[in-house]
């Protein structure tokens, strides 16, 4: 469904995500939300890719609610030699509103990738990102945004209320939930107020906090812990 929604364009997204993380041969990464791990396996080809092949000390925590993508993502990545409980990753039940067993100031970076919206609380999310990154830590959001130009979001609206749910109910045989999903997408905080929720639980942020992707269909979001 992602790929039929966005014409595999959410691939595009998910790895400017990590472009823009950059992370080090050496970065403690923890992947929220991170389902059967899109966000993690990014994570650590970057890493090879910019370390002569090799992974070094970097280490994804993929952290969800649901045991069953857990479950999905362990076995992907045991395909891939990467063992849940070896030196680079773990994968880890739990609510992001909590981060149960996560330690304070122990991570590098946090991401968060279509899956802060699910979220009931969002303060208390970003609360505990605060807590578990370490001074210096950065915070990263991926998540729909708003689209800004007058025209393109009409279109934007149009597709949305009119193709989606349809297109759910046809290959997922699931309208309600993608009816949902575009529904969540309009409550969902604009880029600025998201922006102000970080800065009010501590982050710093450099230039506008922001950068629209696709025009602003999504949007990740960047703050430090200094
Ligand atoms: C749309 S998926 C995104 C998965 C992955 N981050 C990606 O981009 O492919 C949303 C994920 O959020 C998880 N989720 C929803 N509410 C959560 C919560 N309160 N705490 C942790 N994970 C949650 C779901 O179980 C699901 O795996």
């Amino acid at each position: 469904m992602n790929d039929a929604m966005s014409g595999g364009v959410h691939r595009c997204w998910k790895s400017a995500f990590i472009e823009r993380l950059a992370p080090a041969p050496d970065t403690r990464l923890l992947d929220v939300a991170g389902g059967t791990g899109d966000i993690a396996l990014r994570f650590l080809d970057y890493v090879r890719a910019q370390n002569g092949g090799a992974l070094g000390a970097a280490h994804v925590t993929v952290f969800d609610i649901n045991p069953e993508m857990l479950r999905v993502g362990a076995q992907r990545f045991s395909k891939l030699g990467l063992e849940n409980g070896g030196p680079h990753v773990a994968f880890v039940e739990g609510n992001a509103e909590e981060l149960a067993g996560i330690e304070d100031n122990s991570m590098d970076a946090y991401t968060i990738a279509f899956g802060i919206r699910n979220c009931t609380h969002i303060d208390h999310v970003i609360r505990q990102a605060y807590r578990v990154l370490k001074p210096g830590g950065r915070f990263m959001v991926l998540e729909f945004g708003k689209v800004n130009n007058p025209l393109l979001s009409t279109l934007y609206d149009t597709y949305s209320f009119r193709v989606i749910p349809h297109l759910g109910q046809i290959l997922a045989n699931d309208r309600d939930s993608y009816q949902y999903l575009v529904e969540s997408i309009r409550k969902f905080p604009t880029q600025q107020q998201f922006v102000d929720m970080m800065k009010h639980e501590g982050f710093q942020v450099v230039g506008q906090g922001y950068e629209d992707l696709t025009f602003g269909v999504a949007t990740i979001w960047s703050g430090w812990k200094l």
